[in-house]
């Protein structure tokens, strides 16, 4: 029976391909009268000669029969393995269809091949029924995609709900609803009832887990000497203090009177000499001693001569004739500098100049 049924599809669709090719026989043997004109009018249309737009058309139309010829295919095996007897006459209908048209196409391309043999331009007939036969290959090409994608959405939701259901039942080894009598207790609280369910095995596992870790972390902690909080926290916080001073040192405009601080490092004390040298020893004179300047190395200051009152002399100025240095030197810079003043060795008459100011600062 069913060998019988193969064989009439196979005759049918042999036929339904010999018939196309008949079809078009006839027809094109006219088509392709010398219509030199209606070449050069395709030209201008397409911008490619007839030659070249046969063989354009030649190439999509096999494409589209080919994922037609797959896709049905595909479509039939699929629509058999669901034993859906409606389906597989439709897939079936629409084979025939294909086997029609690509007999149509084939033949067309006989035709327009002798064409190009010829250099016989390619007649816009043939271009039509090439576009119009590559319209309904789209066409079943999309129907065909819609109904594997509807099959394939169904089957996968089938496989979720199966593997949605396992997973429940491994994570929490539930008794189902249908079967708890049977893990129902004998004692009864005014009413309310107790089931004896199994502990849910993710529960237990995570508990398990904890306790294994707990022995990892005692020995990690505790024996081996890992990294404990406070540790942590000491070498977060030394961390924070190195990136502050990075940034300090990368943003030198951010020293300010404001917060200013009295530097004692080497490096620091260096570099302010050396901007004193350069800057300052015109007017205050080698070691500070006082020139036109006054003396910076004694007791007596004539603004204030703390690191913040230094430092504002420097960065402001001052009314007779200290210049503000705000602006050739950076905070970084006079900061410094503040700080090497503050350390100058004591120069005292008759070396050093005469105390000026009547601001006692001892350092
Ligand atoms: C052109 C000369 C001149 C130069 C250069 C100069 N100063 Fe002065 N400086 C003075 C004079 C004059 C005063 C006193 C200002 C006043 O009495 O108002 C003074 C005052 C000061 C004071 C305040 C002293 C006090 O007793 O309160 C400090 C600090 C100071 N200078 C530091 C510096 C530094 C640091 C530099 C270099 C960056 C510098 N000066 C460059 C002339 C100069």
């Amino acid at each position: 029976m069913k060998t019988l049924n193969k064989m009439k599809s196979f005759i049918i669709l042999l036929t339904s391909f010999f018939m196309g090719s008949v079809a078009l026989a006839g027809e094109t043997q006219e088509a392709v009268a010398p219509a030199v004109e209606r070449a050069r009018l395709l030209y201008e249309k397409f911008g490619m000669t007839s030659t070249q737009l046969f063989i354009v058309m030649l190439l999509v139309t096999i494409v589209l029969v080919i994922v037609v010829a797959a896709l049905s295919f595909n479509a039939k095996h699929v629509i058999e393995f669901k034993m859906n007897k409606k389906g597989q006459n439709t897939v079936k209908a629409l084979l025939l269809l294909v086997g029609l048209f690509s007999s149509t196409g084939a033949m067309a391309a006989e035709d327009a091949a002798s064409a190009v043999t010829f250099s016989v331009p390619f007649p816009d007939e043939s271009f039509y029924i090439f576009l119009g036969f590559d319209i309904i290959l789209l066409l079943i090409i999309l129907y065909l995609t819609g109904l594997m994608n509807g099959m394939l959405y169904e089957f996968v939701q089938q496989r979720k709900r199966v593997f949605w259901r396992r997973m429940s039942k491994s994570l929490t080894d539930a008794t189902p609803i249908e079967d708890e009598g049977s893990i129902l207790l004998d004692h009864d609280y005014d009413g309310i009832k107790e089931l004896d369910n199994n502990l849910p095995p993710w529960w237990k596992y995570g508990f398990y887990i904890t306790i294994v870790w707990a022995f990892g972390y005692v020995i990690y902690y505790h024996m081996l000497g890992g990294t404990l909080q406070t540790e942590e926290y000491e070498i977060a916080m030394a961390e924070a203090d190195a990136d502050i001073e990075a940034y300090k040192k990368a943003h030198p405009e951010l020293i300010t009177v404001d917060n200013v601080e009295l530097l004692t490092d080497k490096s620091a004390l260096a570099q302010g000499r050396t901007i004193f040298e350069e800057k300052c020893q015109v007017c205050h004179m080698e070691g500070g001693r006082g020139g036109v300047g006054p003396n910076l190395t004694d007791e007596n200051w004539i603004y204030e001569g703390d690191i913040k009152g230094i430092f504002e002399s420097i960065y402001g100025g001052r009314s007779n004739g200290m210049q503000p240095w705000n602006g050739i030197l950076n905070g970084a810079e006079i900061q410094a500098v503040a700080s090497y003043i503050y350390h100058l060795e004591p120069i005292l008459p008759p070396e050093g100049q005469d105390p000026k100011g009547d601001n006692i600062y001892k350092r």
